[in-house]
């Protein structure tokens, strides 16, 4: 499609009207207002090109609003009392949905973050062990001998693109801690091109699901090498621990845990899903991280005085030495910086759920097999409940500052309800000791100096330049 066409169709898209759509079922309760969109395919293009604009046209045509895209009607949600309604006091009248599976075939149907009912719940419980206040303690040492290798093998004055480097610094973190073992290059950049072909398998999923499946795409043999070369891979891993493991090694990491968990009744594991599991562990628990420290690093780049009370707190707290994990509950300012990042720029911008049955939110009715989408992006920016909700402050996080009468779902980075991200005491622990080992050697400055954030695997800032400075 030429430049034109598509700036004439977003031009479309942008001048249609919003239909409220009075069609009224069952028990005279009307669906949420419509935002009418192309012809044919709805608001597809709009959607999956556009960054986080577009949701924010929507959120200003009420809480509710739904619009048709994908093939899909979804309606999009902007209210925190819903979101919670949703995530947490009625979860069980919803699921993930055909939305997210579309999603979760192209990486792990089996595994935990797509699972449903009785098998997700014996799979969260076997998996939870992972994550314990005990074991999250034994990977601290990791995470700050990681991120300071990577600190000091920068040379003073040298331009780093962030996104790589943190992708490469979370994947070594995660695979050292979880699965105990230090990932080579090869390894490494075979998970990285599998994310990437995810990546780019997602930015054109709208278009796609209007072309016949047999038009084969770059895009789509590109997925399916990148596919067949992390399936190999994961199959060496588990392997390589059957063959190594058992009780003389003494392990008890996340991939020993699901080495062993294969076939056994409990988990309700096969194969299959022991598989799916480790491909899950290693996108969900490293590109989400990545992108997490990739905006905080660029907005203390470009917030002095931010910056300057996060030295002042290192310093105080750490003096001349690395954190440990014990440091992590004194880090208060450190971790009001991880918040607010998290807010401005949360990694998962949207969770996605189906209602089972038709189901009232708000006065309206959304019927069954409707997608919601809880727009965290945009609650989390939403001036009725942040103050200058585009302004970085971390101080609003203090406990001075006070938050209570902001509705509790007004910030979900990491989700909520019993499908919360089971990695999150690992990712705050693990944000807030990297930053800390790297503001104590290094200062960024930025090169890249507007982001323009569009929403892929995860929220995408794009090539993110910094320049390095060494402290003494
Ligand atoms: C800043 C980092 C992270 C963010 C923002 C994040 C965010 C999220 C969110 C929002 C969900 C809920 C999805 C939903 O309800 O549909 C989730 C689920 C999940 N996360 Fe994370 N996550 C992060 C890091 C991690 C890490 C480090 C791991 C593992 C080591 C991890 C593993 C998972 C898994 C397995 C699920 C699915 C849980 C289930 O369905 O029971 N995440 N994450």
């Amino acid at each position: 499609m030429s430049e034109l066409d598509q700036s004439a169709r977003d031009r479309a898209s942008d001048e249609t009207a919003e239909t409220a759509r009075a069609a009224e079922n069952g028990n005279g309760a009307e669906t949420p207002p419509h935002r009418t969109g192309l012809p044919v395919v709805g608001s597809t293009v709009a959607a999956s090109r556009a960054g986080p604009t577009f949701t924010e046209r929507l959120a200003a045509r009420g809480d509710l609003v739904s619009y048709s895209a994908f093939g899909e009607e979804i309606v999009a949600v902007f209210d925190p009392e819903v979101v919670e309604t949703v995530l947490v006091s009625e979860n069980d009248a919803v699921r993930k949905g055909e939305f997210e599976m579309a999603f979760g075939d192209l990486v792990a149907p089996e595994g935990i973050a797509f699972a449903e009912g009785e098998r997700w719940r014996r799979q969260r419980t076997a998996l939870q062990s992972a994550f314990t206040p005990e074991k999250i303690r034994g990977y601290a040492d990791e995470m700050v001998a990681n991120a300071a290798t990577m600190a000091d093998d920068w040379a003073d004055g040298e331009a780093v693109e962030l996104g790589d480097a943190f992708a490469s610094l979370t994947l070594r973190i995660l695979t050292r801690a979880l699965f105990d073992l230090d990932f080579d290059a090869e390894r490494g950049a075979v998970v990285r091109e599998a994310t990437e072909s995810i990546g780019a398998m997602m930015d054109h999923f709208g278009l796609l699901s209007f072309l016949p499946e047999w038009v084969p795409t770059r895009t789509e043999r590109r997925y399916d090498r990148a596919m067949a070369d992390l399936d190999a891979l994961v199959d060496d891993l588990m392997a390589e621990r059957e063959m190594g493991s058992g009780e003389e090694t003494g392990r008890d990491d996340l991939l020993s845990l699901l080495v062993a968990a294969a076939d056994a009744e409990a988990t309700g594991m096969d194969r299959e899903a022991v598989r799916d599991q480790l491909v899950t562990f290693l996108f969900a628990g490293h590109e989400t991280t990545a992108t997490a420290l990739t905006y905080a690093c660029w907005l203390l780049a470009g917030n002095p005085d931010v910056r300057q009370r996060l030295d002042a707190e290192l310093g105080d707290v750490l003096g001349d030495r690395d954190p440990d994990f014990s440091d992590v509950p004194e880090l208060a300012y450190t971790e009001q910086v991880v918040k607010e990042s998290l807010r401005l720029y949360p990694p998962v911008y949207a969770l996605y759920r189906e209602p089972t049955e038709s189901m009232a939110l708000e006065g309206y009715r959304v019927p069954e097999g409707t997608t919601l989408q809880l727009d965290t992006y945009s609650v989390q920016r939403d001036d009725r409940w942040w103050d200058s909700p585009d302004e970085f402050r971390p101080e609003r996080w203090s406990s001075e500052a006070g938050a209570s009468d902001r509705p509790e779902y007004a910030y979900f980075p990491f989700g909520g309800g019993p499908r919360h991200c089971i990695g999150m005491r690992f990712a705050m622990t693990e944000l807030k000791l990297v930053l800390a080992t790297l503001a104590r050697r290094v200062e960024f400055e930025r090169v890249t100096e507007k982001l323009e954030p569009s929403m892929g695997l995860t929220l995408d800032p794009g090539e993110v330049e910094v320049g390095v400075r060494k402290k003494e």
